[in-house]
């Protein structure tokens, strides 16, 4: 059972006016809220310090493993404000069961599921007045990460790690997102290998995709989509940053399964719900040349993005080495719009929470 994580108020907190002007246009990952919250784990003690107190700085040895040799993992989840102005978490669970597989992965020590949730109840509650409204699809999100502190150069597993979360007020991820982003499919760089670190939300895996999302803004792109490491004409497995859906002419909505992919809160969301709009949820391997196939013939009807961050956001097209398409007319598909609608309906409390994925934390 966790020991709970106590507040330390800062006594600097943001100004009013300023947090105001923050929260009116807050991009995404430019601002902070006043606090975190922190627990360290040593082998001797376990779990310990948690607290929730002043946003500061690390003071971090020039040797600490995470430094070296990038033993990390994070998390990305949001807050958000009712019309009535409670705030509530989407599905907070399961990004601590992904947080434990993750660090399991990572050789991190595991975060009890009950510590994860009551640190960022805590914080959240501590920074409720940075939770933006509904306008502008603003929410809080909320950062938990956990890193190698330990002083030491040795290639083992830190046998001192830091836990800690941090908040940031949020406008949607893309902008113009809604109008739809196009893909680069890259054929030089892959994200994953069988037995890698693909299904672990760890920095390493965002590092490796940088020269990739380089390559994809180069060639006029959004973001960039990832195939498998067989080589040649691969299968889809994800974008930078979100998870892969498509929407067929027989009712399919299919997402390439899980194993090398990180296992997304709102790629299952959608799943879910994939009936409730007479789409029939299928996970399996999606070949590139289906793909083109599938776009040339118009049994592929839609395509989007789906992540924490981005929500879902509508793919109107992709592009690769000597190659472009456009999915149906190039423009949102209606299904998509309306998942993406009922996911935002259900988060900002206008739609029924049938499945319980709500939590109240103000
Ligand atoms: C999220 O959607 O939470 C992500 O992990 C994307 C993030 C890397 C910006």
């Amino acid at each position: 059972m966790s020991r709970g994580f106590p507040l330390f108020r800062t006594t600097s907190p943001v100004a009013e006016a300023e947090r105001a002007a923050i929260l009116g246009a807050p991009g995404f990952g430019r601002f902070f809220t006043d606090h975190m919250a922190t627990a360290t784990w040593t082998p001797a003690d376990g779990w310990h310090d948690r607290k929730v107190g002043p946003l500061e700085p690390f003071s971090m040895h020039p040797s600490a493993a995470v430094l070296h040799y990038a033993q990390e993992i994070f998390e990305g989840l949001k807050a958000y404000r009712h019309a009535d102005g409670t705030v509530w978490l989407f599905r907070p669970e399961v990004n601590a069961r992904r947080f434990a597989r993750s660090a399991r992965r990572l050789a991190l020590p595991e975060l009890p599921e009950e510590d994860f949730l009551t640190s960022v109840e805590e914080l959240v509650r501590a920074d409720a007045p940075w939770v933006p409204d509904s306008a502008n699809e603003g929410s809080l999100y909320v950062r938990p990460f956990m890193f190698a502190s330990e002083v030491f150069l040795g290639v083992r597993p830190a046998e001192r790690v830091v836990y800690s979360v941090i908040a940031s007020p949020a406008g949607p991820y893309f902008a113009g997102g809604l109008s739809g982003v196009t893909l680069w499919i890259s054929s030089e760089y892959t994200r994953s290998g069988r037995g890698g670190t693909g299904a672990a939300k760890c920095g390493g895996n965002y590092a490796a995709s940088l020269a990739a999302q380089i390559e994809a803004k180069q060639h006029g792109c959004d973001q960039v989509m990832f195939l498998d490491d067989t080589g040649g004409d691969g299968s889809l497995e994800e974008s930078g940053t979100m998870n892969l859906c498509l929407v067929t002419s027989a009712g399919e909505l299919v997402t390439p399964q899980l194993g090398t992919i990180l296992e997304g809160v709102t790629r299952d969301t959608i799943l879910t719900l994939a009936t409730d709009f007479g789409l029939t949820p299928v996970e399996r391997s999606i070949t590139l040349a289906e793909l083109r196939a599938g776009a040339a013939d118009g049994t592929i009807t839609e395509a989007f993005a789906a992540g924490t961050a981005a929500v879902v956001t509508p793919i109107v097209g992709f592009k690769g080495e000597g190659y472009e398409f456009t999915i149906g007319s190039g423009a949102p598909g209606e299904q998509t719009t309306a998942l993406r609608e009922r996911v935002l309906d259900i988060q900002y409390g206008r739609a029924q929470d049938k499945h319980g994925w709500l939590r109240q934390v103000v």
